[in-house]
């Protein structure tokens, strides 16, 4: 089966093409001129996806030598994102869908990140899969394509936008998370140390705008006349090794708990090289394997949206139906406040 798959849920707008799961075409365009607004405007992010969408789906089938006579199903991100973004993606698909008489299958953006480990190798389940990014932050169980549950989420902010929000208080520009990265790599990750929210909790939810909170009153404190450029990589290091002793710390207790050989990392955040090499220290000094994928799977990717609904198509054992009644829905996974 070929499947065209599109993703235009935030800032990212994606196509990719897909046959008997595996990723022939995966072409994102990104929006970058939304750093000049230190956040993505969805409005915004809504009309540009309008004016690329055409362009990138071509390039998808044609970089790979397909037509859309090709095509068995479409496959679209219809939750969570920006509504409008959303929208974009999911009538363009409908559109493609009523013009060459074919179905959609909806597709959570989620599960997309959820299962971007396997689009690079073999995942044996059940695993561990760290969803992180600017919108998300969760951590599941996965049993098999069509099954798995969420162990934990964000109560507040996620770890995506725990770094924006304090890179922003540094004065680095959007998306904070790359920049925070690239200066600590030059930094002490011990000089300072930022509160570990929720890192002892006994549950498997997050909390992360306590962060931020802590490094306003910090730089309030320190250096009310501004961060001088030489303590930059030492704070960014350290505001990076709080986000990721937690992250990591959560993800090998489930792991341990649940028994399981694999950890998977996913989601924009999951690019973060403090991260990838922690968690992949630590989880072999437990014998489990990290996986983390290759960036262009990390961030926002049509491939992940067509591969898995190809996989839950396959495993389910039922062909796509035409049904255009599906709707989209912007609500992000939330773990509820007490
Ligand atoms: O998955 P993604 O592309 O879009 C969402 O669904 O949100 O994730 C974007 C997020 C942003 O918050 C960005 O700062 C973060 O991923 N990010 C990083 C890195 N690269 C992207 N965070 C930390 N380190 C990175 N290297
Ligand atoms: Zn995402």
């Amino acid at each position: 089966m070929t499947i065209l798959a599109i993703e235009s849920s935030c800032d990212e707008t994606s196509a990719a093409v897909i046959e008997n799961s595996a990723v022939l075409s995966n072409i994102i365009s990104s929006q970058y001129f939304h750093s000049k607004f230190g956040g993505v405007v969805p409005e915004l992010a809504s009309r540009a996806h309008l004016k690329a969408i055409s362009r990138v789906v071509n390039e998808s089938l044609d970089s790979c030598g397909k037509t859309m006579a090709d095509i068995d199903a479409l496959a679209v991100t219809s939750e969570p994102g920006l509504i409008g973004s959303l929208i974009v993606g999911s009538n363009f698909a409908k559109a493609l869908s009523i013009r060459y008489n074919i179905p959609v299958v909806p597709v959570n953006h989620i599960e997309g990140h959820l299962f971007s480990g396997n689009l690079q190798e073999e995942v044996p389940f059940p695993f561990i899969s760290l969803v992180v990014s600017g919108g998300h932050t969760a951590l599941f169980y996965v049993t098999s394509f069509t099954s798995y549950e969420i162990m934990g989420l964000t109560k507040d902010d996620a770890a995506g936008e725990a770094f924006d929000k304090t890179a922003k208080l540094l004065g680095l520009p959007y998306p904070g998370g790359p920049e925070i990265d690239k200066l600590a790599k030059s930094g002490n990750p011990k000089a300072y140390n930022f509160p570990r929210s929720m890192m002892h909790s006994g549950d498997y939810n997050f909390s992360f705008s306590g962060l931020k909170t802590s490094v306003r009153y910090f730089i309030q404190k320190e250096f009310p006349d501004g961060v001088p450029e030489e303590k930059m990589p030492d704070i960014c290091a350290s505001v990076q090794a709080a986000i990721v002793d937690i992250l990591v710390h959560k993800a090998i207790t489930a792991a341990l708990e649940k028994k399981v050989k694999s950890i998977v990392i996913a989601g924009g955040v999951s690019a973060n090289s403090g991260l990838r090499t922690k968690m992949y220290d630590e989880s072999a000094k437990h014998n489990i394997r990290s996986i983390a994928p290759m960036m262009s799977y990390c961030m926002d990717n049509a491939a992940m949206i067509g591969y898995i609904a190809s996989m839950k198509l396959k495993e389910s054992g039922t062909e796509p139906f035409f049904d255009l009644s599906f709707k989209v829905n912007s609500n992000a996974l939330r773990a509820k406040k007490k």
